[in-house]
């Protein structure tokens, strides 16, 4: 959300005399490329010396076997990894290798930095990124080995980790053959400390022939020439090669494909939280969070590389030349699998080198075991899965209500409306703007009545000169200028700002204080919910829109150290204080920056995307990204933040929303209104039906986060996760699998067609026509305006609820219908989970169910296999019943009636053919139960 953002910036241009060349792109000016920062010009500088040496390259890192501590009892291996420098001197660097209880393999590489002296600074190598990535500290598991004087071998499970020593290389075996070399190319480089006088004497020891020194003390980007960079070059570096690979996916934030691209002739994929301004899709720009993780999939196996580090990071991304066109025959495929391989190089600024190495069976358990690092999403309140209503912004409590009821009068449902900044009084948050909204629990109270809720936005930057930013400034918990003698202060929203800095603990009881029971702000309300905007951080006159890198933070690191964390722990404090005005409401708080982590207790978002039909195509490749790192609660701004979107556009870009894990509709401040009632006939019409079939499948979609906060599997799910032995899904990125639905939604102008692929060769079924349609490979579709083109895997059972209400609270007892569409041996499967949707009740004290559902053998039956039925709130589920069964693909010629069995009763049930299906009628069984149909009869 970015206001007249390009006059500002034109106008701070102007004050530092800097206008930008007119030429280029709308905003590329203001961000770094590769050759404008020291650190990723140097190390590429390096990559193209190494290679252009080839084998005659001497690495200078290796390791003296002596020196080795192997405590394989304790899972780890601790040494020194020495350097040799131009004079045949070492500097020696600790490391460790361990191995990790879920059989990964993690190194890390330190640096003792001797002869720093700072008051201000802390002298150490950033080491804390993993204690905000990771839950915890992650137990190790015991290895055997075998060490000889260049090579130490650790065997554990069925992996091999093999350890050049002579020339510090890595392989990783799994089932025997290799799937990661770490240091393959020898680009490991780790500028140790020197200073800028021992760098430049004559003759100087530090510099190697194949390393350069470009800006290593001085930044001569434009808008970032004052940055003091204290500790010289400092950047680490390290290559990794995927054996048997030739997709990756991952290291969001970027508007681009799901497979990432080859790098080599273009920019390098860069990870560096900033406020993107009007940013372009097909880039490698780095956007508003980052998530350094990335995945490689290949039919037979699947690897993982967790690179943690939050400073500023370039990643290059190099792919063996093959001739092989788009596979064609499996067999040929695998024999030439071995040949293929993904070159990855990653540079980060600084900090150390720590790294988790994933190899698994299937993309999904990479994602589990990344997601026991650094924790699974966390289930949902219920009401953020319903639509969110935003814009730049409803002005006044009015607005607020006379939307709400213009939902209602439209019979279109919806859960939360939200506020932007003008909501607040001259932009200082937690006031509100008192002629507008005189009685905001009033409001809140008003909304609660429906079921609804309301998001505020609540922004890191504080205005100067309130009582809240005065706090601040008093209690010493902002982020400091570089001598750290002042806290910061620069220019954002409310014109001049400071920043809390909350990677200081003791800034967390005062934002608490914020948000609490009866302060100003929040008052007692409890369905007040936040979005933390801005929070890269955004900061209108700083170097490329955010912090100068060497401001300081809490622990006297450098905010270069930490600046892809401090999203995170933002949202994260804001959570805390959520949870500590109710801690029996799951808060839900929507981010715009985030890091690895911040699926456990946030939603993200793409941003500020524009109302053209290349954003939303874009958004999907997007949203699968974030699902594949774990972030699954993931949505894109329908429909477009920037401009007015035409009638067709808005309905498809429904219609494409409803799949997003979270879906919201917002626009900018200068947008025209679009509220789905505006476009009129037909349009507002498909846009209800859409709205509608969002809320049809919240059980759908609730059991999926249920399944993902168990185990990390992604929601809006890429075809090479379901499918990962067909290489043709890998590069598919524009459908998905939502469920046991295969969804392919229009995303460009004036089509009645869509060709959907197939990936395997079990039936399918048309959700439209419910036609059945067989065999991997593309078939097209009828889709015109009013239908998105969704396909049902046969095989599956798919609970719903099928009334209309105004909201999802409102739909907490309604009956379930059950879709069951049988597979060729005519069985099927499905899930569902139940909670009260709000509190932490199904974790604290059991109150839940997860039910299985399973056809087959002439029955249908119901098994609760989680949870418990008797608890405060499922016990209440005992007057929810299935009110309908349909049945897809079951017996042509159906029986008249069924029989059912519940607990100690029986009955029978009516059934009703149709073309196509048939529906089993009020079977009348309870949910909460398990229970039994026979089909025979
Ligand atoms: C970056 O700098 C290198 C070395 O100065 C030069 O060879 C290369 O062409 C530059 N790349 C771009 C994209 O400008
Ligand atoms: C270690 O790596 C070097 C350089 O690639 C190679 O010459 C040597 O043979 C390797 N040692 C072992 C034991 O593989
Ligand atoms: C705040 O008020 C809510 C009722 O709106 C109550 O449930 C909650 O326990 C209160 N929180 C605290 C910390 O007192
Ligand atoms: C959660 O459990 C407590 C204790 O059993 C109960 O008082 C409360 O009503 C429950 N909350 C919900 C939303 O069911
Ligand atoms: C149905 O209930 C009757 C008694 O009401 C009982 O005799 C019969 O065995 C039951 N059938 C099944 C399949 O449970």
């Amino acid at each position: 959300m970015l206001n007249r953002w390009c006059s500002i910036l034109v106008l701070v241009a102007l004050l530092f005399g800097l206008l930008p060349s007119p030429a280029g792109a709308v905003k590329s000016y203001l961000f770094k490329t590769c050759n404008d920062s020291g650190f990723c010009h140097r190390n590429r500088h390096f990559a193209s010396e190494v290679a252009k040496i080839g084998s005659d390259f001497e690495s200078r890192y290796s390791i003296n076997s002596q020196d080795l501590s192997i405590k394989k009892d304790k899972g780890l291996v601790e040494g020194s990894l020495l350097k040799r420098l131009n004079d045949g001197s070492h500097v020696s660097l600790p490391f460790q290798i361990s191995v990790l209880s879920d059989l990964n393999l993690r190194l890390k590489v330190n640096e003792e930095r001797t002869g720093f002296n700072s008051k201000a600074l802390n002298s150490k190598r950033y080491d804390e990124a993993s204690k905000w990535a990771f839950t915890q500290e992650p137990d190790l598991t015991t290895f055997d080995y075998s060490l000889s004087d260049d090579t130490l071998v650790l065997t554990y499970g069925e992996y091999q980790a093999i350890v050049n020593l002579t020339q510090f290389k890595i392989e990783i075996l799994y089932k025997g053959t290799l799937r990661i070399t770490m240091n393959d190319r020898n680009l490991l480089n780790m500028e140790h400390y020197r200073t800028k006088e021992q760098q430049e004497a004559e003759n100087s020891i530090h510099i190697a022939p194949e390393e350069s020194t470009y800006n290593a003390y001085s930044d001569s980007f434009k808008d970032s020439k004052k940055d003091k960079l204290p500790f010289g070059p400092e950047s680490v570096a390290l290559d990794f090669t995927f054996s048997g690979y030739k997709h990756v996916y991952g290291i969001p934030e970027h508007a681009d494909s799901l497979s990432l691209k080859d790098t080599t002739d273009s920019e390098p994929y860069r990870l560096f939280n900033v406020d993107i301004f009007e940013y372009e899709t097909q880039s490698k720009y780095p956007m508003y969070g980052s998530i350094p993780f990335m995945i490689a999939v290949s039919p037979e196996s699947s690897a993982g590389i967790f690179w943690i580090n939050s400073a500023d990071t370039y990643v290059d991304i190099r792919k063996e030349e093959s001739n092989i066109e788009e596979e064609t025959d499996q067999q040929v495929l695998s024999s030439k699998d071995n040949l293929e391989k993904v070159e990855t190089h990653w540079m980060s600024e600084n900090g150390i080198i720590d790294v988790v190495l994933i190899v698994k069976n299937n993309p999904q358990s990479v994602s589990q075991s990344y997601g026991k690092l650094t924790g699974f999403t966390t289930l949902p309140n219920m009401f953020s899965l319903g639509y969110h209503q935003c814009r730049w912004n409803y002005n006044d409590e009015l607005d607020v209500l006379d939307i709400s009821s213009k939902f209602d009068e439209h019979q279109i449902p919806y859960d939360t409306i939200w506020l932007d900044i003008e909501y607040t009084d001259e932009k200082k948050y937690f006031t509100w703007k008192k002629e507008l909204f005189p009685d905001h629990d009033r409001m809140l109270a008003k909304l609660d009545e429906t079921g609804r809720n309301l998001v505020a936005i609540i922004d890191p930057h504080l205005k100067t000169h309130y009582e809240v930013s005065e706090q601040v400034e008093k209690l010493d918990v902002g982020i400091k200028n570089h001598n750290a003698d002042e806290i910061y202060k620069g220019h954002c929203w409310p014109g001049e700002s400071v920043w809390i800095d909350t990677l200081n603990p003791e800034s967390q009881p005062f934002w608490n204080k914020q948000f609490e029971n009866g302060s100003e702000f929040a008052g007692y309300a409890r369905n007040l919910h936040i979005w933390n905007d801005m929070n890269e951080p955004s900061v209108f006159n700083g170097p490329e829109t955010t912090s100068p890198k060497d401001n300081i933070h809490y622990g006297n690191w450098e905010h270069r150290s930490v600046h892809n964390l401090y999203g995170l722990t933002y949202h994260e404090a804001t959570y805390e204080a959520m949870i500590q005005r109710n801690p029996d409401i799951r808060p839900f708080i929507l981010t715009r920056s985030f890091y690895s982590g911040s699926q456990r207790t946030s939603a993200m978002w793409t941003g500020d995307n524009m109302a053209k039909w290349e954003y939303l195509k874009e958004s999907i490749p997007q949203i699968l990204t974030m699902n594949v790192v774990g972030f699954q609660f993931a949505g894109a701004d329908v429909a477009g933040f920037f401009g007015n979107p035409d009638k067709e556009l808005l309905t498809r870009w429904y219609q494409a929303g409803i799949w997003y894990p979270f879906f919201r509709g917002h626009a900018h401040i200068d947008s025209r209104r679009r509220e789905p009632w505006i476009a009129g006939e037909p349009y507002t019409s498909i846009m209800r039906d859409a709205l509608r079939f969002r809320y049809k499948l919240l059980p759908v979609l609730y059991t999926q986060f249920y399944q993902s906060s168990l185990d990390g599997s992604p929601i809006m799910r890429p075809l090479s996760y379901e499918t990962p032995e067909n290489t043709k899904t890998y590069s598919i990125d524009d459908q998905f699998f939502f469920d046991q639905l295969l969804v392919k939604p229009v995303t460009s102008p004036g089509q009645d067609k869509v060709s959907i692929y197939i990936p395997d060769s079990k039936p399918y079924y048309n959700l439209n026509t419910l036609e059945k349609i067989v065999g991997e490979g593309y078939h097209e579709i009828e889709a015109p305006l009013e239908s998105i083109p969704i396909l049902i895997k046969s095989g599956s059972v798919i609970p719903i609820k099928a009334r209309y209400r105004r909201s999802s609270r409102l739909m907490t007892f309604d009956p379930y219908t059950l879709f069951v569409t049988m597979d060729d041996s005519a069985k099927a499967k499905g899930y569902l989970y139940i909670d009260d949707g709000e509190s932490f009740n199904h974790s604290l004290d059991q109150d839940f169910v997860y039910i299985e559902f399973e056809a087959g053998d002439n029955e249908i039956k119901s098994s609760i296999i989680d949870g418990d039925a008797t608890k405060t709130f499922t016990s209440k589920l005992a007057d929810v019943k299935v009110e309908r069964i349909v049945l897809i693909g079951g017996p042509i010629v159906p029986p008249k009636t069924v029989d059912v069995v519940q607990g100690d009763k029986n009955w029978t049930a009516e059934v009703l053919p149709a073309d196509g299906f048939w529906t089993i009628r009020n079977p009348g069984v309870i949910i909460n139960q398990d229970w039994k149909i026979s089909l025979a009869s």
